[in-house]
């Protein structure tokens, strides 16, 4: 008898003499075991020097998916400290390299068609939720002509509608609401300012009757469709599960009444909206084709769905706060008094450009809370990281996160602090640095995909901050200055809840 056969012998006897689910449960733990074994191996044995450090993990798959999900800023900076501007995880089985800093910013998001993928990575999730033939279910030239559409409609005159707009639903919002009745109170803001969002971009985007149509029922088939959001859909988009089944009724629902609208206007004939739907319905692609309703339908829910959540999140962050710093929320009381004069006049979209402080209440809010941490590539072929000896492979998935530079205290001073007037023309601190995508601050991306929305976003967060300051005064309910942590649960980061905050209505 061989040595083997004699150290396993006794191993099989008890195996056999065990009960079959403690037979299974034994051979589970057995392969457990082994892939652990395999997969630390793997890494202490088998470093490919032309690949950038990979970030050590016990489990294959699950790798660092779980530490990264937690708190990914702080996933990246502990790693960056550990193994400098790039390095590799394993995130839900997939090598993910991230390049941090300005260098790795350019690398990923002005990366080249032929190197760097988007809609390979969001497409699952996004095409179920936005529908077919727009965004990232179509060729990236598509997608370019349709961003082109979008863009060319949001011009400046198209602005100057959307503030008296965007200032009406805000002030007719607090009057409605019943948390806001009274002098003053106590309010989970994030639900709020999510309502506000969405009011204000669809009456200024898709016009009244999409709008009117919010206080009815497209309220809860959005919500419906948001749940195509949840990232474990990244694996799961295709399950018949309840969450899904509601987003892809949602989803035919919402387009419907799109069309629906899209042939009511046509019928109507000419007008003079200067709402976005009214443009693509005026658009034609470079071969000539007009933009077919459907697509039309489709890129309406893809504008509110992209604006949506980024825009509520920044501006929950920004009532949070000026909550926490209510000598911030006075200045810009007095700033409003001071350029437009006592009465505050309607506002107008040419005022905005009059208060500094206003404006950068968003730029700080943003520095500290980009609402979309992680931005993702699949890579095509092999990419030669310049200045290394680094080659990132096919198999690798890239990740761009902004927000590592923005905290960076190489470009912004006392980094955690949220201080509007770091970003004063004259500041000591004033933020300096490069051009372009290689920017540390870049929170609307870069690149081709780089984001639409910016001056709309812009626009729409300045007013509501503008009116809710003329309306209210805001304190923590402990009087403390801190904020809420944040939520990293779903794709987009955002308020943990509730987040409390007290109001007092201004004396008229
Ligand atoms: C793309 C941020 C508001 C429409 C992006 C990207 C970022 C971003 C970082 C790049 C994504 C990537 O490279 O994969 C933000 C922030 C917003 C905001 C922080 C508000 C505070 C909006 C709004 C709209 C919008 C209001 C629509 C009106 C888009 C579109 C893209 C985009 C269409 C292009 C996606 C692509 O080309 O792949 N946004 N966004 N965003 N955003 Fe925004």
């Amino acid at each position: 008898m061989g040595a083997l056969e004699e150290l396993a012998g006794p191993l099989v006897q008890q195996f056999s003499q065990l009960h079959v689910a403690a037979q299974v449960g034994a051979l589970a733990a057995a392969f457990l075991a082994l892939s652990v074994f395999v997969h630390v191996a793997n890494q202490v044995l088998f470093k490919n020097p032309n690949e950038p450090p990979l970030v050590f993990s016990w489990f294959p798959v699950v790798g660092s998916t779980i530490t990264y999900g937690m708190d990914p800023p702080r996933f990246f900076r502990e790693n960056r400290a550990k193994y400098g501007d790039i390095f590799t995880f394993i995130l839900l089985g997939k090598k993910t390299t991230v390049y941090v800093g300005c260098a790795g910013n350019d690398f990923i998001l002005n990366g080249k068609a032929k190197d760097v993928c988007a809609e390979e990575i969001y497409t699952v999730l996004t095409t179920p939720v936005f529908g077919k033939d727009v965004v990232y279910d179509c060729p990236n030239s598509k997608l370019m002509e349709q961003k082109k559409f979008m863009k060319i409609a949001l011009t400046t005159q198209a602005f100057q509608s959307y503030v008296p707009i965007i200032a009406d639903e805000v002030s007719s919002y607090f009057k409605k609401s019943a948390d806001f009745k009274g002098k003053s109170g106590i309010v989970n803001m994030p639900p709020k300012m999510a309502q506000i969002t969405i009011f204000t971009a669809s009456h200024s985007l898709q016009g009244k009757e999409i709008r009117h149509k919010f206080d009815e029922t497209l309220a809860d088939l959005y919500h419906d469709l948001d749940m195509g959001f949840n990232p474990v859909n990244f694996m799961l988009h295709w399950a018949p599960l309840p969450w899904n089944n509601r987003r892809d009724h949602a989803q035919r629902t919402i387009a419907k009444i799109y069309m629906d609208t899209i042939k009511e206007r046509r019928a109507a004939g000419k007008s003079d909206a200067q709402d976005m739907m009214w443009h693509l319905m005026n658009s034609t692609y470079k071969n000539g084709t007009p933009v077919p309703d459907h697509e039309i339908a489709h890129m309406m829910i893809a504008l509110l769905m992209a604006g949506q959540h980024s825009s509520s999140s920044t501006s929950s962050w920004i009532m949070l706060w000026l909550a926490a710093r209510p000598d911030i929320m006075e200045e810009l009381y007095r700033e409003q008094v001071e350029v437009l004069g006592a009465d505050l006049p309607p506002l107008q979209y040419e005022d905005l450009a009059k208060l500094p402080l206003n404006q950068a209440i968003i730029k700080e809010t943003l520095r500290l809370h980009a609402p979309i941490h992680s931005i993702m590539r699949a890579v095509k072929q092999p990419m030669p990281v310049p200045g290394t000896k680094y080659v990132i492979p096919p198999s690798h998935v890239l990740l761009s996160a902004g927000g590592v530079t923005a905290t960076d205290p190489a470009f912004f001073p006392e980094p955690d602090t949220w201080e509007p007037h770091r970003w004063d023309k004259d500041s000591p601190i004033a933020p300096g640095w490069c051009k372009g995508a290689a920017s540390p601050y870049l929170p609307f991306g870069a690149g081709r995909h780089r984001c639409i929305g910016e001056q709309f976003a812009n626009v729409q967060l300045q007013t509501i901050t503008a009116m809710v300051v003329r309306e209210f005064k805001f304190r923590n309910v402990d009087g403390s200055n801190k904020v809420i942590g944040t939520d990293y649960a779903s794709l987009f980061s955002r308020p943990l809840e509730p987040a409390n905050i007290h109001w007092e209505k201004r004396d008229e």
